[in-house]
């Protein structure tokens, strides 16, 4: 199989291709304009081509390498700056997601596999929250994230590929960046190496759903056999709260922490936790990696390399 990687310079990205670098049925390029990935983060075996998702090289490299499959993860990927600027996060997450998409379609693409967000939910107490949920999105970035997903399904509907929506919840591990989506987890880890307090905000007891990023990477793996159009969560279905995750911290790295308790910020999530009954269905598929250890594995990471 041919698979294009958009966005894999990535911190998701990186996890991905260091599957698929020992996977000799897939031939990998990742295609990346390096506005938060890294060049570092691929692997030597692996072809790499720098550029944007809206320019018009990305048709050249469609014509010259006619991919099987995609998989998208470029992105403007911060909810912040889709607030300050929605045009930007509108131009890369929208246009540069129509030009993937009709790429795909004008090269015979058989598979576009996406990586969409638990932020198209909203703040949504059903939890734990099941694809079906109706869609409330809180953010510029949460709504590109939901029109990306209605596009995937009327390319599947008209044009038959196969797409797949992979809705993410709080990704966290190695190489993730302290601004991102999920970033707690390294802002912790990176306070934690310089040995300073960690500050929350509001009481701690808000929760989220952390799933480690090598669980993602398998997922996705998986994810491009499938045929049709799926919307899948990804997740771990257990629920955190901040101090359970300080706690974590501490457990994982043998010392106290101090925590600064500070007024929760507006429009913070309450709960967020994802079902994964569908994942277990239709990837056959847990994730292995439990937060203990991949609270270990990116406390590790930063202590190494993070500074
Ligand atoms: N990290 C999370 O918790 C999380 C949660 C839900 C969804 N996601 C989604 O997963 C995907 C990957 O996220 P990530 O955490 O690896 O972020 P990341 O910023 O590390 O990776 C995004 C990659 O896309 C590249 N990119 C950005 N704009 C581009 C453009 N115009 N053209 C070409 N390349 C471009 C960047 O250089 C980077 O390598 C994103 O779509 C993100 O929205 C992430």
């Amino acid at each position: 199989m041919k698979l294009l990687v958009a966005g894999g310079a990535g911190f998701i990205g990186s996890h991905l291709l260091e599957i698929l670098e020992n996977n000799s049925d897939i031939e990998t390029v990742v295609y990346d304009n390096l506005d938060t990935g890294s060049e570092e983060n691929i692997p030597d075996g692996i072809k790499f081509i720098k550029g944007d998702i809206r320019s018009s090289k990305m048709e050249e490299m469609f014509n010259e390498y006619r991919f099987d499959a995609v998989i998208h993860l470029a992105a403007q990927t911060m909810v912040p700056a889709s607030i300050e600027n929605p045009s930007h996060d509108c131009d890369v997450n929208l246009l540069g997601l129509i030009n993937v998409l009709e790429n795909c379609r004008k090269y015979n693409v058989a598979t576009v596999l996406f990586s969409s967000s638990a932020a198209v939910y909203g703040d949504n107490l059903n939890v734990p929250l099941k694809e079906t949920e109706t869609l409330n999105p809180m953010s510029f970035y949460g709504i590109t994230k939901m029109s990306t997903e209605h596009y995937l399904r009327v390319y599947s509907e008209i044009y038959g590929i196969n797409t797949i929506v992979f809705r993410f919840a709080n990704v966290y591990g190695e190489r993730q960046g302290a601004g991102g989506e999920g970033g707690v987890v390294s802002i912790f880890a990176k306070l934690l190496d310089e040995n300073k307090p960690f500050t929350v905000y509001g009481d701690g007891k808000q929760t989220r759903d952390f799933v480690y990023v090598g669980d993602i990477a398998k997922a996705m793996v998986k994810g491009i056999k499938l045929e049709g159009h799926h919307v899948i969560n990804i997740s771990t279905e257990k629920e955190t709260s901040i101090n359970e995750l300080i706690e974590d911290f501490e457990a994982a790295s043998n010392t106290n922490i101090v925590v600064n308790y500070e007024t929760a910020r507006e429009g913070d999530i309450g709960r967020s936790v994802l079902s994964n009954e569908l994942m277990k269905s239709k990837l056959g598929f847990e994730p292995q990696i439990k937060l203990r250890e991949g609270i270990v594995r990116t406390y590790s990471w930063y202590k190494s390399k993070g500074r």
